[in-house]
């Protein structure tokens, strides 16, 4: 089928070069001029497992292109989606701007009938207003061209993206449109063998879907991080009450990793703007606000432990810190619970030494060159000199180090794990002291000491 994107961001970009792999025949829009020649030249702007080899095999093979002149790409189409950007604005909702800027297009360029395809995270009732701003261009051209809106959200993690597109455990149409609706169910037919992945349901449902599902995830993460605060306190380790409740299918084993904090470009936003949507409705939303305040709170956990260990006097140590990504695999540090890290061990007189397998660059951008910031090309590298070690993302190869060399790197020997990838024992017997999230047991062994001291 022919199908137009507009947006290259992680959505557009991997779900285009997911159609085109299958077959369809894709272009992909974006108005950011500099974005679409560097992706005609093969460079694909964001770091995201085995999609610029795709990119590249589809764009050989003219399946996939990159415009950045909307009109043309509008003839093309009998499937346009939306794949822009919805950024929280002021007070937490969802910006509809560039959604609604697309469908302005859309509506002043259509000439043939066509379904429109929501595939941005959009506030419950957006995909009206995407049809109301369509027919408006459309009758104020005095045109008559029939259209459907269709909300059909994305369940990508970064990381993980085209693994996700091309083998999605769910695809949700909301449309009530059975034309519309057939259309999707063509388009998605190769990624829908073997059993029926497709719910089909009402826009407003649909479009609510996206926001439940990330909600619930970033409330199962806050409810474990409330627990591994609960477990320092008792001197609980929480590892253990995962893996004790995590077995009960009702629970599951996903989603319930205490850390230091959930980032991204999706929990902190989607939540937010959710609980927003509701309170415009006059709807009460003690728990979203709970998950946000409880995730809030996390991302100082991990700096609240160094003060701990230090009785509150960091000013002058240099620390090592592994991780500056939200989450392995991504190059992405929006929302990261390093920044928090960052910045309060600057505001506390500390300097930093850190290395990130993929986000290092990320990082200039974001606080360029300064005194007390060194950017390491090696997880060792960023050893050395440092009193202690921070371990903010899990990335697989911070899982095994040598912790002989470790205790003989940190001055201060010491480690605080924001995502429990040690086991307390195995620091603590290489002669470090361990600091996790939610490890009581060891914390407190901590805390003895010092008072026997
Ligand atoms: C999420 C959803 O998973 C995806 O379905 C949706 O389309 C977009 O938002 P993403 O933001 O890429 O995807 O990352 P995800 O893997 O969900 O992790 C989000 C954050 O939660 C990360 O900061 C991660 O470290 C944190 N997390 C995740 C935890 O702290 N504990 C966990 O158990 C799982």
């Amino acid at each position: 089928m022919r199908v137009t994107i507009f947006g290259t961001g992680y959505v557009g970009l991997v779900t285009g070069t997911c159609l085109a792999e299958v077959g369809h025949d894709v272009v992909c829009v974006d108005i950011d001029q500099a974005k679409v020649d560097a992706l005609n030249r093969g460079e694909v702007p964001i770091f995201e497992p085995g999609l610029a080899p795709l990119v590249q095999a589809n764009r050989d093979a003219g399946r996939l292109r990159f415009v950045s002149d909307p009109v043309e790409s509008i003839g093309h189409a009998e499937l346009i989606f939306i794949a822009v950007g919805t950024p929280p604005d002021e007070d937490g909702s969802a910006d509809l701007q560039y959604v609604l800027a697309v469908a302005r297009t859309i509506g002043r360029h259509l000439e043939a009938p066509v379904v429109v395809v929501d595939k941005s995270t959009v506030p419950v009732g957006t995909a009206d207003k995407v049809r109301a701003t369509i027919a408006a261009e459309l009758a104020a051209r005095g045109t008559l061209v029939e259209f459907e809106v269709v909300a059909n959200p994305e369940f990508l993690k970064e990381g993980d993206a085209v693994n996700d597109c091309m083998r999605p455990d769910r695809i949700i149409i909301g449309s009530s449109s059975d034309e519309a609706i057939d259309a999707l169910r063509r388009l998605y037919a190769p990624f829908n063998r073997n059993r029926d992945r497709i719910v089909e349901m009402d826009v407003r449902s649909a479009e609510l879907t996206k926001y439940a599902a990330n909600a619930m995830l970033a409330t199962k993460i806050s409810f474990m991080n409330e627990i591994a605060c609960i477990a320092e306190h008792v001197g609980a380790d929480v590892e253990m009450v995962r893996q004790g409740i995590g077995s009960d299918p009702r629970i599951g084993w996903h989603f319930i990793y205490p850390g230091a904090g959930y980032g991204g470009s999706c929990f902190p936003k989607d939540v937010q703007a959710l609980s927003r949507m509701a309170r415009q409705g006059n709807c009460d939303t003690h728990l979203l606000d709970a998950v946000e305040t409880v995730n809030q709170l996390q991302k100082g956990h991990l700096f609240e432990l160094v003060q701990r260990h230090y009785g509150g006097d960091i000013a002058g140590k240099t620390f090592a810190l592994w991780g500056l990504a939200f989450k392995p695999n991504t190059d992405d540090m929006r929302e990261a619970a390093s920044r928090r890290v960052l910045e309060q061990l600057w505001a506390a007189g500390a300097r930093v030494r850190t290395y990130d397998p993929e986000a290092s660059a990320e990082a200039r951008r974001i606080f360029g060159e300064r005194d007390d910031l060194v950017y390491c090309d090696s997880d060792h590298e960023a050893l050395k000199g440092a009193d202690a070690l921070i371990v903010v993302t899990e990335w697989k190869q911070f899982r095994s180090p040598d912790f002989a060399r470790l205790h003989a790197a940190l001055a201060d020997r010491v480690i605080f794990d924001g995502r429990n990838l040690y086991h307390p024992d195995q620091v603590e017997t290489a002669g470090i002291a361990y600091y996790g999230i939610g490890r009581g047991r060891s914390i407190r062994s901590h805390a003895t000491q010092a008072d026997e001291q």
